[in-house]
Protein backbone atom coordinates (compact mmCIF):
# COMPACT_ATOMS: atom_id res chain seq x y z
CA UNK A 1 0.00 0.00 0.00
CA UNK A 2 1.29 3.56 -1.04
CA UNK A 3 0.93 6.12 0.91
CA UNK A 4 1.44 8.71 -2.11
CA UNK A 5 -1.86 10.76 -2.39
CA UNK A 6 -4.43 8.94 -5.18
CA UNK A 7 -4.28 10.99 -8.65
CA UNK A 8 -8.51 10.82 -8.59
CA UNK A 9 -8.68 12.54 -5.55
CA UNK A 10 -6.41 15.23 -6.66
CA UNK A 11 -8.12 18.35 -8.09
CA UNK A 12 -7.59 21.85 -8.97
CA UNK A 13 -7.10 25.15 -6.71
CA UNK A 14 -7.16 28.71 -6.77
CA UNK A 15 -5.29 30.87 -3.94
CA UNK A 16 -5.62 34.38 -4.80
CA UNK A 17 -3.25 36.95 -2.11
CA UNK A 18 -1.43 40.29 -2.04
CA UNK A 19 0.82 41.13 -5.29
CA UNK A 20 3.92 40.46 -4.68
CA UNK A 21 3.50 37.44 -1.73
CA UNK A 22 3.05 34.53 -4.48
CA UNK A 23 5.95 32.61 -3.42
CA UNK A 24 5.18 32.86 -0.10
CA UNK A 25 1.91 31.06 -0.26
CA UNK A 26 3.26 28.96 -3.00
CA UNK A 27 5.49 28.13 0.17
CA UNK A 28 2.69 27.22 2.37
CA UNK A 29 0.73 25.68 0.27
CA UNK A 30 3.27 22.95 -0.52
CA UNK A 31 3.86 22.82 3.70
CA UNK A 32 0.41 21.68 3.82
CA UNK A 33 0.29 18.81 0.89
CA UNK A 34 -0.10 21.26 -2.29
CA UNK A 35 1.85 20.10 -5.47
CA UNK A 36 1.97 21.06 -9.24
CA UNK A 37 2.05 24.71 -7.88
CA UNK A 38 2.25 27.62 -10.18
CA UNK A 39 2.30 31.39 -9.31
CA UNK A 40 0.73 34.16 -11.05
CA UNK A 41 0.31 37.73 -10.48
CA UNK A 42 -1.88 38.09 -7.65
CA UNK A 43 -2.10 34.48 -6.98
CA UNK A 44 -1.31 30.47 -6.47
CA UNK A 45 -2.78 27.73 -8.89
CA UNK A 46 -2.08 24.34 -7.25
CA UNK A 47 -3.37 20.87 -7.21
CA UNK A 48 -4.19 19.45 -3.68
CA UNK A 49 -6.61 16.81 -2.19
CA UNK A 50 -9.77 18.22 -0.31
CA UNK A 51 -7.87 17.53 3.36
CA UNK A 52 -5.20 19.45 2.40
CA UNK A 53 -7.39 22.43 0.33
CA UNK A 54 -8.77 22.60 3.80
CA UNK A 55 -5.80 22.54 5.81
CA UNK A 56 -4.68 25.49 3.62
CA UNK A 57 -7.83 27.29 4.70
CA UNK A 58 -6.68 26.63 8.48
CA UNK A 59 -3.06 27.46 8.24
CA UNK A 60 -2.20 29.19 4.71
CA UNK A 61 -1.31 33.35 6.39
CA UNK A 62 -0.78 35.02 3.13
CA UNK A 63 -3.18 33.52 1.04
CA UNK A 64 -6.59 35.72 0.57
CA UNK A 65 -9.01 32.80 -0.53
CA UNK A 66 -8.70 29.52 -1.51
CA UNK A 67 -11.01 28.97 -4.58
CA UNK A 68 -12.01 25.11 -5.82
CA UNK A 69 -12.09 24.61 -9.35
CA UNK A 70 -15.67 23.32 -10.18
CA UNK A 71 -15.37 23.46 -14.01
CA UNK A 72 -13.21 25.07 -16.91
CA UNK A 73 -14.08 24.85 -20.61
CA UNK A 74 -13.87 26.75 -23.88
CA UNK A 75 -16.52 29.96 -23.11
CA UNK A 76 -15.97 33.34 -24.84
CA UNK A 77 -19.79 34.63 -24.97
CA UNK A 78 -22.09 34.65 -22.06
CA UNK A 79 -24.44 32.34 -23.51
CA UNK A 80 -21.15 30.04 -23.59
CA UNK A 81 -20.25 30.48 -20.24
CA UNK A 82 -24.39 30.16 -19.31
CA UNK A 83 -24.69 27.04 -20.89
CA UNK A 84 -21.08 25.53 -19.02
CA UNK A 85 -22.76 27.03 -15.97
CA UNK A 86 -25.81 25.31 -16.83
CA UNK A 87 -24.36 21.64 -17.17
CA UNK A 88 -22.83 21.86 -13.39
CA UNK A 89 -24.34 20.02 -10.48
CA UNK A 90 -24.93 23.09 -7.85
CA UNK A 91 -27.77 21.27 -6.14
CA UNK A 92 -25.23 18.63 -5.04
CA UNK A 93 -22.25 21.21 -3.81
CA UNK A 94 -24.54 23.50 -1.98
CA UNK A 95 -28.15 23.88 0.17
CA UNK A 96 -30.76 25.34 -1.86
CA UNK A 97 -30.99 27.49 1.28
CA UNK A 98 -27.44 28.93 1.04
CA UNK A 99 -27.43 32.71 -0.06
CA UNK A 100 -25.20 33.27 -3.14
CA UNK A 101 -22.96 35.92 -4.96
CA UNK A 102 -21.22 35.26 -8.85
CA UNK A 103 -17.96 37.84 -9.20
CA UNK A 104 -16.54 37.32 -12.40
CA UNK A 105 -12.54 38.36 -13.22
CA UNK A 106 -11.54 38.80 -17.24
CA UNK A 107 -8.12 38.38 -18.60
CA UNK A 108 -8.32 40.21 -21.54
CA UNK A 109 -12.27 38.81 -21.99
CA UNK A 110 -14.15 40.57 -25.35
CA UNK A 111 -17.08 40.11 -23.08
CA UNK A 112 -18.86 43.84 -23.05
CA UNK A 113 -20.20 43.63 -19.27
CA UNK A 114 -18.25 40.99 -16.29
CA UNK A 115 -21.38 42.05 -14.05
CA UNK A 116 -23.72 40.92 -17.23
CA UNK A 117 -21.66 37.40 -17.37
CA UNK A 118 -22.05 36.95 -13.44
CA UNK A 119 -25.75 37.51 -13.97
CA UNK A 120 -25.92 34.69 -16.74
CA UNK A 121 -24.03 32.43 -14.14
CA UNK A 122 -26.40 33.40 -11.19
CA UNK A 123 -29.36 32.41 -13.64
CA UNK A 124 -27.55 29.37 -14.77
CA UNK A 125 -26.78 28.53 -11.26
CA UNK A 126 -30.86 29.27 -10.11
CA UNK A 127 -32.46 27.29 -13.44
CA UNK A 128 -30.50 23.94 -12.69
CA UNK A 129 -31.93 23.87 -8.99
CA UNK A 130 -35.35 24.52 -10.45
CA UNK A 131 -34.75 22.05 -12.74
CA UNK A 132 -34.30 19.58 -9.96
CA UNK A 133 -36.13 20.97 -6.95
CA UNK A 134 -38.36 23.56 -8.33
CA UNK A 135 -36.59 26.52 -5.90
CA UNK A 136 -33.81 28.44 -5.78
CA UNK A 137 -31.16 30.21 -3.79
CA UNK A 138 -31.71 33.69 -3.23
CA UNK A 139 -28.56 36.52 -3.84
CA UNK A 140 -27.06 38.42 -1.01
CA UNK A 141 -24.46 40.35 -2.46
CA UNK A 142 -22.89 41.83 0.93
CA UNK A 143 -22.58 38.30 3.09
CA UNK A 144 -23.24 35.27 1.31
CA UNK A 145 -22.99 31.97 2.04
CA UNK A 146 -21.76 30.43 -1.40
CA UNK A 147 -19.52 32.82 -3.17
CA UNK A 148 -18.82 31.56 -6.90
CA UNK A 149 -15.57 33.23 -8.70
CA UNK A 150 -15.74 33.30 -12.46
CA UNK A 151 -12.52 33.73 -14.66
CA UNK A 152 -12.68 34.56 -18.25
CA UNK A 153 -10.18 35.04 -20.72
CA UNK A 154 -10.45 35.19 -24.41
CA UNK A 155 -11.54 31.97 -24.69
CA UNK A 156 -11.64 30.27 -21.84
CA UNK A 157 -14.13 30.18 -18.91
CA UNK A 158 -13.25 28.86 -15.62
CA UNK A 159 -16.07 28.53 -11.99
CA UNK A 160 -14.88 28.28 -9.11
CA UNK A 161 -15.98 27.59 -5.75
CA UNK A 162 -15.03 29.79 -3.06
CA UNK A 163 -14.21 27.45 -0.36
CA UNK A 164 -12.84 30.20 2.42
CA UNK A 165 -15.81 32.46 2.79
CA UNK A 166 -15.02 35.64 4.16
CA UNK A 167 -11.80 36.73 3.28
CA UNK A 168 -8.73 34.86 5.44
CA UNK A 169 -7.20 37.90 6.22
CA UNK A 170 -10.09 38.71 8.41
CA UNK A 171 -8.78 36.75 11.34
CA UNK A 172 -11.56 37.62 13.78
CA UNK A 173 -9.74 39.28 16.26
CA UNK A 174 -9.58 42.40 14.65
CA UNK A 175 -10.62 46.15 16.35
CA UNK A 176 -9.48 47.96 13.32
CA UNK A 177 -6.84 51.07 13.84
CA UNK A 178 -6.36 54.33 11.61
CA UNK A 179 -4.64 52.39 8.51
CA UNK A 180 -4.50 48.80 9.31
CA UNK A 181 -2.06 46.49 7.33
CA UNK A 182 -4.14 43.32 6.14
CA UNK A 183 -3.44 40.26 7.92
CA UNK A 184 -1.84 38.48 5.11
CA UNK A 185 0.44 41.43 3.70
CA UNK A 186 1.27 41.86 7.54
CA UNK A 187 2.25 38.23 7.88
CA UNK A 188 3.57 37.32 4.21
CA UNK A 189 6.19 40.44 4.84
CA UNK A 190 7.32 39.05 8.55
CA UNK A 191 8.32 35.74 5.96
CA UNK A 192 9.89 37.52 3.54
CA UNK A 193 12.04 39.80 6.00
CA UNK A 194 12.90 36.22 7.01
CA UNK A 195 11.58 36.49 10.11
CA UNK A 196 11.28 33.08 12.23
CA UNK A 197 9.78 32.66 15.78
CA UNK A 198 12.53 32.97 18.57
CA UNK A 199 13.67 36.32 16.70
CA UNK A 200 13.07 39.11 19.06
CA UNK A 201 10.07 41.29 16.65
CA UNK A 202 10.17 45.02 17.48
CA UNK A 203 7.19 47.45 15.90
CA UNK A 204 7.41 51.40 16.84
CA UNK A 205 4.47 52.26 14.95
CA UNK A 206 2.64 49.32 15.62
CA UNK A 207 -0.68 50.79 15.49
CA UNK A 208 -3.21 48.30 16.09
CA UNK A 209 -0.18 45.90 15.99
CA UNK A 210 -0.91 43.49 13.04
CA UNK A 211 3.31 42.56 12.57
CA UNK A 212 3.32 41.91 16.59
CA UNK A 213 0.03 40.10 16.84
CA UNK A 214 0.80 37.74 13.54
CA UNK A 215 4.42 37.12 14.60
CA UNK A 216 2.93 36.22 18.22
CA UNK A 217 0.37 33.63 16.83
CA UNK A 218 3.01 32.05 14.95
CA UNK A 219 5.67 31.53 17.86
CA UNK A 220 2.38 30.50 19.98
CA UNK A 221 1.24 28.33 17.12
CA UNK A 222 -1.97 29.23 16.61
CA UNK A 223 -3.18 29.01 13.31
CA UNK A 224 -4.56 32.07 11.63
CA UNK A 225 -7.23 30.46 10.76
CA UNK A 226 -8.65 29.18 14.57
CA UNK A 227 -11.06 31.79 14.98
CA UNK A 228 -12.78 31.64 10.88
CA UNK A 229 -15.70 30.14 9.40
CA UNK A 230 -14.93 28.89 6.44
CA UNK A 231 -17.49 27.95 3.42
CA UNK A 232 -16.29 24.58 2.87
CA UNK A 233 -17.84 23.77 5.95
CA UNK A 234 -21.75 24.35 4.01
CA UNK A 235 -20.62 22.05 1.36
CA UNK A 236 -22.41 19.10 0.89
CA UNK A 237 -20.16 17.33 -1.74
CA UNK A 238 -17.32 16.78 0.33
CA UNK A 239 -16.04 16.44 3.39
CA UNK A 240 -17.25 19.52 5.06
CA UNK A 241 -15.54 19.05 8.82
CA UNK A 242 -13.33 21.75 10.14
CA UNK A 243 -9.34 20.51 10.07
CA UNK A 244 -7.89 19.62 13.41
CA UNK A 245 -5.92 21.87 15.37
CA UNK A 246 -2.39 20.37 15.73
CA UNK A 247 -1.08 21.20 19.08
CA UNK A 248 2.67 22.90 18.52
CA UNK A 249 5.16 23.73 21.11
CA UNK A 250 5.41 27.91 21.84
CA UNK A 251 8.54 29.19 20.73
CA UNK A 252 9.76 31.76 23.49
CA UNK A 253 10.27 34.72 21.32
CA UNK A 254 10.69 38.83 22.64
CA UNK A 255 7.59 41.12 21.26
CA UNK A 256 7.44 44.83 21.34
CA UNK A 257 5.44 47.50 19.97
CA UNK A 258 4.59 50.97 20.43
CA UNK A 259 2.73 54.04 19.06
CA UNK A 260 2.51 57.91 19.67
CA UNK A 261 -0.89 57.37 19.71
CA UNK A 262 -2.26 56.07 23.25
CA UNK A 263 -6.01 55.17 21.78
CA UNK A 264 -4.43 52.65 19.26
CA UNK A 265 -1.81 51.10 21.85
CA UNK A 266 -5.30 50.08 23.61
CA UNK A 267 -7.16 48.69 20.53
CA UNK A 268 -4.05 46.81 19.92
CA UNK A 269 -3.41 45.34 23.40
CA UNK A 270 -7.46 44.25 22.96
CA UNK A 271 -6.34 42.58 19.47
CA UNK A 272 -4.17 40.60 21.24
CA UNK A 273 -5.94 39.30 23.43
CA UNK A 274 -9.10 38.54 20.96
CA UNK A 275 -6.52 36.67 18.87
CA UNK A 276 -5.71 33.97 21.92
CA UNK A 277 -2.89 35.53 22.99
CA UNK A 278 -1.10 35.37 26.47
CA UNK A 279 -1.63 38.67 28.23
CA UNK A 280 2.20 39.34 28.56
CA UNK A 281 2.92 37.69 24.85
CA UNK A 282 3.56 41.64 23.46
CA UNK A 283 4.73 45.18 25.20
CA UNK A 284 3.12 47.75 24.38
CA UNK A 285 4.22 51.22 24.79
CA UNK A 286 3.10 54.19 24.23
CA UNK A 287 6.06 56.12 23.29
CA UNK A 288 7.62 58.53 19.72
CA UNK A 289 9.67 56.19 17.68
CA UNK A 290 12.50 58.77 17.66
CA UNK A 291 12.68 57.83 21.77
CA UNK A 292 12.29 53.94 21.35
CA UNK A 293 14.79 51.82 22.91
CA UNK A 294 15.65 48.15 22.03
CA UNK A 295 13.41 46.09 24.30
CA UNK A 296 16.03 43.55 24.86
CA UNK A 297 19.80 43.04 24.39
CA UNK A 298 20.02 40.19 21.48
CA UNK A 299 19.35 41.65 18.51
CA UNK A 300 16.62 40.82 16.29
CA UNK A 301 14.23 42.56 13.40
CA UNK A 302 12.62 46.02 13.54
CA UNK A 303 9.53 46.23 11.30
CA UNK A 304 7.58 49.13 10.75
CA UNK A 305 4.99 50.70 7.95
CA UNK A 306 5.18 54.82 8.69
CA UNK A 307 1.62 56.32 8.16
CA UNK A 308 1.01 57.03 4.35
CA UNK A 309 0.56 59.90 2.80
CA UNK A 310 -2.60 58.31 1.13
CA UNK A 311 -4.11 56.27 3.47
CA UNK A 312 -3.89 59.19 7.10
CA UNK A 313 -3.25 62.16 5.02
CA UNK A 314 -1.23 63.93 7.49
CA UNK A 315 1.66 66.51 5.97
CA UNK A 316 4.27 63.27 4.75
CA UNK A 317 6.37 65.73 2.89
CA UNK A 318 6.87 68.68 4.66
CA UNK A 319 7.39 66.82 7.98
CA UNK A 320 8.74 63.54 6.98
CA UNK A 321 12.54 64.58 6.06
CA UNK A 322 13.10 65.92 9.26
CA UNK A 323 10.93 63.16 11.52
CA UNK A 324 13.07 60.12 9.78
CA UNK A 325 16.55 62.18 9.37
CA UNK A 326 15.58 61.76 13.80
CA UNK A 327 14.15 58.30 13.53
CA UNK A 328 17.18 57.03 11.73
CA UNK A 329 20.09 58.30 14.24
CA UNK A 330 18.20 56.84 17.01
CA UNK A 331 18.21 53.05 15.08
CA UNK A 332 21.84 54.07 14.55
CA UNK A 333 22.62 54.65 18.31
CA UNK A 334 20.39 52.59 19.96
CA UNK A 335 19.52 49.64 17.70
CA UNK A 336 23.16 47.98 16.44
CA UNK A 337 23.13 44.67 15.05
CA UNK A 338 19.66 44.79 14.49
CA UNK A 339 18.09 44.83 10.64
CA UNK A 340 15.00 47.26 10.23
CA UNK A 341 12.61 46.58 7.73
CA UNK A 342 10.19 49.42 6.58
CA UNK A 343 7.10 49.31 4.37
CA UNK A 344 6.09 52.56 2.48
CA UNK A 345 4.57 54.36 -0.69
CA UNK A 346 7.70 57.00 -0.22
CA UNK A 347 10.37 56.09 -2.97
CA UNK A 348 12.66 58.70 -1.22
CA UNK A 349 12.51 57.03 2.30
CA UNK A 350 15.97 56.21 1.99
CA UNK A 351 17.33 59.28 1.10
CA UNK A 352 15.13 60.73 4.12
CA UNK A 353 16.60 58.09 6.64
CA UNK A 354 19.95 58.77 4.63
CA UNK A 355 20.82 54.83 5.25
CA UNK A 356 21.20 52.86 2.08
CA UNK A 357 18.86 49.85 1.92
CA UNK A 358 20.59 46.01 1.40
CA UNK A 359 17.47 45.06 -0.51
CA UNK A 360 13.82 46.18 -1.67
CA UNK A 361 11.48 44.44 -2.90
CA UNK A 362 8.25 45.71 -4.29
CA UNK A 363 4.82 44.56 -3.13
CA UNK A 364 1.16 45.78 -3.05
CA UNK A 365 -1.29 46.96 -0.24
CA UNK A 366 -4.70 47.00 -2.56
CA UNK A 367 -3.79 49.86 -4.94
CA UNK A 368 -0.88 51.63 -3.05
CA UNK A 369 2.33 50.07 -4.81
CA UNK A 370 4.95 49.81 -1.85
CA UNK A 371 8.31 48.62 -1.16
CA UNK A 372 10.09 47.03 1.85
CA UNK A 373 13.21 48.25 2.21
CA UNK A 374 15.79 46.52 4.85
CA UNK A 375 18.24 48.20 6.56
CA UNK A 376 21.13 46.75 8.30
CA UNK A 377 21.93 48.64 11.61
CA UNK A 378 26.00 48.75 12.30
C1 LIG B 1 0.23 53.00 8.81
S1 LIG B 1 0.01 53.07 10.52
C2 LIG B 1 0.64 51.53 11.09
C3 LIG B 1 -0.39 50.48 11.04
C4 LIG B 1 -0.03 49.23 11.77
N1 LIG B 1 1.00 48.47 11.08
C5 LIG B 1 -1.25 48.39 12.00
O1 LIG B 1 -1.24 47.24 11.66
O2 LIG B 1 -2.26 48.90 12.52
C6 LIG B 1 1.21 54.19 11.07
C7 LIG B 1 1.23 54.40 12.57
O3 LIG B 1 2.27 55.31 12.90
C8 LIG B 1 1.88 55.99 14.06
N2 LIG B 1 2.73 57.20 14.23
C9 LIG B 1 2.68 58.36 13.54
N3 LIG B 1 3.66 59.20 13.96
C10 LIG B 1 4.33 58.52 14.96
C11 LIG B 1 5.46 58.84 15.75
N4 LIG B 1 6.05 60.01 15.66
N5 LIG B 1 5.90 57.91 16.63
C12 LIG B 1 5.29 56.71 16.75
N6 LIG B 1 4.22 56.36 16.00
C13 LIG B 1 3.75 57.24 15.11
C14 LIG B 1 0.41 56.29 13.84
O4 LIG B 1 -0.25 56.52 15.06
C15 LIG B 1 -0.05 54.99 13.14
O5 LIG B 1 -0.58 54.07 14.06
Amino acid sequence: VSDAPNPALIERFFAPCPRGLEPIVAQECADCGASDLKEIPGGVLFAADWAAAKRINLESRSASRVLWQAASGPARTEQQVYELALALPWDTWFSVNNTIRVATTGLNATVRSLDFVSLRIKDAVCDRFREVMDARPSVNTQRPDIRIQCVLTDRDCTLYLDMSGEALFKRGWREAGEAPLRENLAAGILKLAGWTPGTPLFDPMCGSGTFLIEAAQMAAGVPPGALHGFAFEKFLHRDASRPVIEKREPVPTVFAGSDIDGELVATARTNAWNAGLAEDAIRFDVKDARDVEPPCEAPGIVLMNPPYEERIGFSYTRDATEFFDAFAATMKRRFKGWTLYVLTTDMQLQSKMRLKPERRVVLFNGPLECRLYRFDLR
